[in-house]
């Protein structure tokens, strides 16, 4: 464990290496191109493509989601995104040029794979964005990119998850440059990647910061994560951890729901974790962070603003860099994945294997 005591605290600590591996000579700022070896089979069908469908379980569905924005923003390509336990069991529409993306770390999940047949079937191409190598999702797509991003132990998903999210990212402006991109904005999203690795080390630094938060606040039973644009699925994430490691209830939500409902549930004191980077939305999440704030949440935003009116209304800031809008989700996803690691040490559970859950779900 090199000087880690946890499988999942030394996962969220390599993932600045883990995404230089999941970039490494993929990714050009000064050619201006995505290189990836996986799709060049996929060559001659690729003009023929005219919409997405993504698929995947749990954080993998969640990475997915972030995918989505990426190829319609990017690549202006139609998207659609499914839990792959639904789409098995319904009567898909597939239509042609359909691009059918499975993502999953194992390769093995037993509702993906039957996903992936079941498109196949129907015509679909079929393209996996899988981390084990020569796993059956591997195995059985047309094409596929792998995350590299090295065996993951923890069961709860961290290296594997951003390595999911950033291969999309690549796949999006590798579709994106095949179709409308202009080459400026192709540059800006390239030279995005390319930091990526280093915001997350400097992302990491919050860690003391979510360790005094997590045993200050473990003993409260619900929780919430706020997001809009990309930084809801992030939201999603950031919830899915919590429960997950420390069993404590959180949910994720568009920020903007807020007040078709939920809101109703907020009482003195409830933590409600907004994740609001400087970006298109920023202004809008600083009127839900108001809703929540005068109705007595425990406000803690994940921000890269530097705003004194954010100081004044949060009761936390935790500060993150600044990336490349559509990338957000990779640096405020870290301090989600600290919060939850030592929620679940304050509560005492057993981190690495929490109960209920097995690392590869092989059944359906
Ligand atoms: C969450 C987690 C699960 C998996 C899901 C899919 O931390 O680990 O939600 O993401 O079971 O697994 P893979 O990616 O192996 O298909």
């Amino acid at each position: 464990l090199k000087g880690h005591d946890h499988h999942m605290h030394k996962e969220i600590h390599e993932q600045p290496a883990s995404l230089q591996m999941t970039l490494r000579g993929r990714v050009n700022a000064a050619d201006r191109k995505f290189v990836l070896g996986g799709l060049t089979s996929l060559e001659r069908q690729l003009p023929n493509v005219e919409r997405a469908l993504l698929f995947g379980c749990g954080s993998a569905w969640h990475a997915a989601l972030i995918g989505e924005y990426m190829l319609e923003e990017l690549a202006s390509l139609p998207t659609s995104v499914e839990y792959a336990s639904e789409l098995r069991y319904r009567n898909p529409l597939i239509e042609r040029g359909t691009l059918a993306v499975g993502v999953s770390q194992s390769g093995e999940t037993a509702d993906t794979l039957a996903a992936l047949r079941e498109v196949q079937t129907r015509g679909a191409t079929t393209v996996g964005v899988v981390n084990a190598v020569g796993s059956s999702v591997a195995r059985e797509t047309d094409a596929g990119v792998y995350l590299h991003v090295g065996p993951e132990i923890g069961v709860a998903s961290t290296k594997a998850f951003l390595g999911q999210v950033v291969v999309l990212a690549m796949l999006a402006g590798y579709m994106g440059r095949r179709r409308h991109l202009s080459d400026d904005r192709l540059i800006e999203f390239l030279e995005g990647l390319e930091a990526l690795p280093d915001k997350v080390k400097e992302a990491l630094e919050t860690e003391q910061q979510m360790k005094e938060l997590a045993y200050a606040l473990c003993d409260r039973e619900h929780w919430l994560y706020l997001g809009r644009g990309v930084n809801f699925p992030a939201a999603l994430e950031g919830a899915l951890k919590l429960k997950e490691v420390s069993y404590i209830h959180a949910e994720g939500l568009p920020a903007a729901e807020m007040k078709h409902g939920p809101i109703a549930m907020i009482d003195k004191g409830m933590p409600v974790v907004v994740l609001a980077p400087k970006d298109g939305v920023y202004s809008k999440v600083l009127s839900n962070i108001e809703e929540v704030r005068s109705r007595g949440a425990r406000v803690i935003v994940v921000t890269s603003a530097d705003d004194p009116e954010l100081d004044q209304l949060a009761h936390d800031v935790v500060r993150v860099p600044e990336t490349h809008s559509l990338l957000s989700p990779v640096v405020t996803s870290i301090p989600l994945q600290l919060l939850a690691y030592h929620a679940a040490l304050a509560k005492g559970r057993d981190v690495d294997k929490p109960r209920n859950l097995a690392k590869s779900v092989t059944v359906e």
